[in-house]
């Protein structure tokens, strides 16, 4: 059999299994299996994931805050991460050796994270060295694979979080004259124009055209260079509707992730990771109104558990990010059977060559 064939039957042998029993027989199980496991069983859970998921969770929280907890943990020997696959890279890649971390779905990956592969990144920092020689840093987000975070941390740079991004940012122009920030094009420009940078002094790369996108006339005005990547759910608030929304809601106040373009971050009131958001909105007074530009499963939650306030979503036929929705009650409980049988499926390992120098990247951001 191929792989692709394994990988197909696996997934509908799963489909069949799961499908034969209730969302409250598969809670039971997941219980159960929790409770005989304790403390060898650890399950964060990112803020987007599912109630149906999230009620199972050891914490919750934000990508930093996940890292940090994933690394702060040595008690578990399983690691079942319920986000997506460069979550759990960077889970397996600051737990301890004896710590197996598991991926519930290897289909849950990140399209922003696709969006920069480490042969694209390798091609790019060739061409804009002969542009700019020696004078760039290289900067992730998290949202990448354990290979641009290697990258990173070979060439002197550093990952960043939509928490800490302008601290980064800042510690960044301390050590090279310009940086380029992969690979999400809006979380950088947001970035480095709450800094002070001028629009006109930032470039776009595009990595399928391969070609520097500048309007401006001096390149040695170029101080950030974006990656030509996006985040597919949080592109989906316009200004538009930030626009229609205000018409007919002037009291509520608008809050975005800053993964959305910076035209949407600038027509909002306030913007922030994910943690920021529910920190924002927790210490709002009662009676206040909100419309929330980020995932869906987030602004469900926020809508259900604090309502002393009015909390809806700024788009009105809401986003899901569809690969974070894939970790379901079915393979949460598959994952944990698959342990319990002495199986463990979907291991998520980076080789020890990408994870030394993903190590440092990492590491000089925490
Ligand atoms: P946070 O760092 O805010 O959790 O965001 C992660 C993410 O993937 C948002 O799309
Ligand atoms: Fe990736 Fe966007 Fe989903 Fe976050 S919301 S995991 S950036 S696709």
């Amino acid at each position: 059999m191929t792989i692709l064939e394994t990988f197909i039957k696996a997934t509908s042998d799963l489909r069949d299994h799961y499908s034969k029993m209730t969302s409250s027989e598969m809670e039971m199980r997941i219980k159960e299996i929790k409770d005989h496991l304790k403390d060898k069983l650890f399950l964060p859970a990112h803020h987007y994931q599912k109630d149906e998921v999230v009620q199972f969770a050891d914490v919750t929280g934000d990508s930093l805050q996940l890292a940090k907890i994933s690394a702060e943990n040595n008690k578990a020997d399983y690691i079942v991460f319920c986000g997506v696959h460069f979550m759990a890279e960077t889970a397996d890649m600051l737990s301890k050796q004896n710590q197996t971390v598991i991926l519930p779905d290897l289909k849950a990956g990140c399209s922003m994270a696709d969006m920069a592969d480490i042969h694209q990144t390798e091609r790019a920092w060739k061409e804009l060295t002969k542009i700019f020689g020696d004078t760039m840093l290289p900067l992730t987000y998290v949202n990448s694979t354990a290979a641009i975070k290697a990258f990173c941390g070979k060439n002197g740079g550093a990952t960043v979080t939509s928490s800490n991004a302008k601290s980064m940012v800042r510690w960044a122009f301390q050590q090279k004259e310009r940086l380029l920030f992969l690979p999400d094009q809006h979380l950088g420009r947001n970035t480095a124009f709450d800094l002070g940078i001028n629009l006109q002094d930032m470039a776009v790369w595009d990595p399928i055209q391969n070609t520097l996108i500048y309007e401006g006339s001096d390149l040695e005005k170029v101080k950030v260079i974006l990656w030509k990547g996006h985040c597919s759910v949080h592109e989906k608030f316009t200004v538009e509707q930030i626009q229609e929304f205000r018409k007919n809601h002037s009291d509520y106040q608008i809050i975005v992730h800053p993964e959305c373009t910076h035209e949407v971050v600038r027509a909002s009131d306030y913007n922030g990771s994910t943690h920021y958001i529910i920190e924002t909105i927790k210490n709002a007074s009662s009676g206040t109104k909100w419309a929330v530009g980020t995932e869906m499963n987030l602004v469900n939650r926020l809508a259900t558990h604090y309502t002393d306030k009015e909390i809806v979503s700024l788009n009105p036929n809401l986003c899901p990010c569809l690969t974070m929705n894939r970790i379901d009650l079915a393979h949460l409980l598959w994952s944990l059977e698959n342990i319990m049988e002495g199986i463990p499926q979907n291991i998520i390992t980076v080789d020890e060559e990408t994870k030394k120098y993903a190590l440092m990247a990492l590491n000089r951001m925490m």
